[in-house]
């Protein structure tokens, strides 16, 4: 048999490579992005109470009532307009089927989307079983700027849609106003469609607030925000986000939906319901942990000859190895992070990994740090004898 074609234009994912390799190496795992500790308890007690109490059969394809109930709720305020559960929500499995229904629902065979790289892994691949284009633009590390003239030069007349992520993994940027505001005039001047992946949008620090671009007038029916649930509540697993469009783009996305998966797990789309309810103490209380845990791989990696950038949400850091003091501070990020994975035991990921364009992400490696403190701990006393492994 020949596989098809469209599945030689990606590879595998690294990241899922490197968790492989932690587990095979017992390393500690700061590749994948998914916390090592428990959801809220209220939350377990949901999906436990929902699978008990009989809802295990499947819900209504775009998403269960209680849940997009709760969603509209949210994204009314969010996004500055009368969301409606029955119209303009999809609930999803995982945002990664959010992005690739939304993409599949909107764009042709051909269409080009625009990528900021470095960008999630699993965008690039979602456009190509499309059979859409993916056209990557680059920020440029340290500062992981948005280049409105940079962008603007990548745009053809097939450009149909820029895809965002903010917060955005894997930089820890939160594009600013003005960044924001460079991208909704290109968005408005060349007739795009825009994709968000807000993934991210309750991980911020330093006081930082969310916006979503889709809450600002001009970019209203032009916006596809995609969300999620599994970074916020620490569910990764459970597979559940939802997308948040205009009413008349919502019918495609659903069936889409529908004849690729039916729906998301219907006990656990009502205790996402119950998660969504939590008092804003349950975030206050997230945020300062994140704070903690920030801090604490900040200050490690500083201390180690790392140049990482600071986070300003989501749960990462790309760090520059090359000043480091240790001969494996010349190669390149492929073997440096299988290094760190099968030498130091503390995995991480290459940054080449978020880029398809050449020569990019070849100093850096990513850590993630949605875990317990004293995992943090421990990854980071494996990291201070790297200097004899190094010598
Ligand atoms: C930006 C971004 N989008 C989407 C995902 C995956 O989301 P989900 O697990 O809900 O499919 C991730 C996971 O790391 C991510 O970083």
């Amino acid at each position: 048999m020949r596989p098809a074609n469209r599945t030689r234009n990606f590879g595998e994912s690294t990241i899922r490579e490197m968790t492989r390799l932690a587990i095979q190496h017992n390393a500690i795992n700061l590749s994948q992005g998914f916390p090592d500790f428990d959801p809220p308890e209220a939350v377990l007690h949901a999906a436990t109470g929902a699978i008990l109490g009989g809802a295990n059969q499947y819900t209504i394809t775009w998403g269960h009532p209680a849940l997009r109930q709760k969603l509209a709720e949210i994204y009314t305020r969010q996004l500055g307009w009368a969301v409606d559960p029955d119209q303009h929500i999809t609930v999803t499995c995982g945002v990664t089927e959010g992005i690739a229904a939304a993409q599949m629902a909107l764009l042709d065979p051909g269409d080009e989307i625009i990528i900021l790289e470095p960008a999630h892994e699993n965008f690039r691949p979602a456009s190509i079983m499309v059979g859409a284009a993916p056209v990557a633009v680059p920020l440029e590390a340290p500062g992981y700027r948005l280049d409105p003239a940079r962008i603007e030069a990548a745009i053809t007349p097939r450009t149909r849609a820029l895809l965002l992520n903010t917060p955005h993994n894997p930089t820890g940027r939160v594009f600013d106003d003005d960044e924001i505001a460079g991208v909704v005039e290109l968005v408005l001047r060349h007739n795009l469609i825009l994709f968000t992946d807000e993934i991210y949008d309750r991980i911020l620090y330093d006081g930082r607030t969310h916006q979503s671009p889709g809450g600002l007038e001009a970019l209203r029916d032009r916006t596809i925000t995609v969300g999620g649930l599994g970074k916020s509540f620490a569910v990764t697993g459970w597979r559940l986000g939802y997308i948040i469009s205009p009413a008349s783009v919502a019918v495609a996305i659903r069936k889409i939906h529908d004849y690729m998966t039916i729906c998301a797990p219907t006990p656990l789309q009502i205790a996402a319901a119950a998660a969504l309810a939590l008092p804003d103490s349950y975030y206050a209380e997230m945020t300062a942990a994140y704070h903690q845990r920030r801090d604490l791989m900040m200050g490690a990696l500083e201390e180690l000859g790392f140049v990482a950038t600071l986070p300003q949400g989501a749960y990462y850091t790309m760090a520059d190895y090359t000043q480091m003091d240790i001969p494996q501070a010349q190669w390149d990020s492929t073997r440096f992070a299988q290094w760190m994975t099968t030498e130091v035991g503390v995995a991480v990921v290459p940054g080449t990994s978020f880029y398809s364009l050449p020569g990019y992400g070849e100093q850096s490696i990513r850590f993630a740090f949605p875990k317990k403190l004293a995992t943090l701990q421990a990854a980071n006393e494996r990291m201070m004898r790297m200097q004899n492994k190094g010598n």
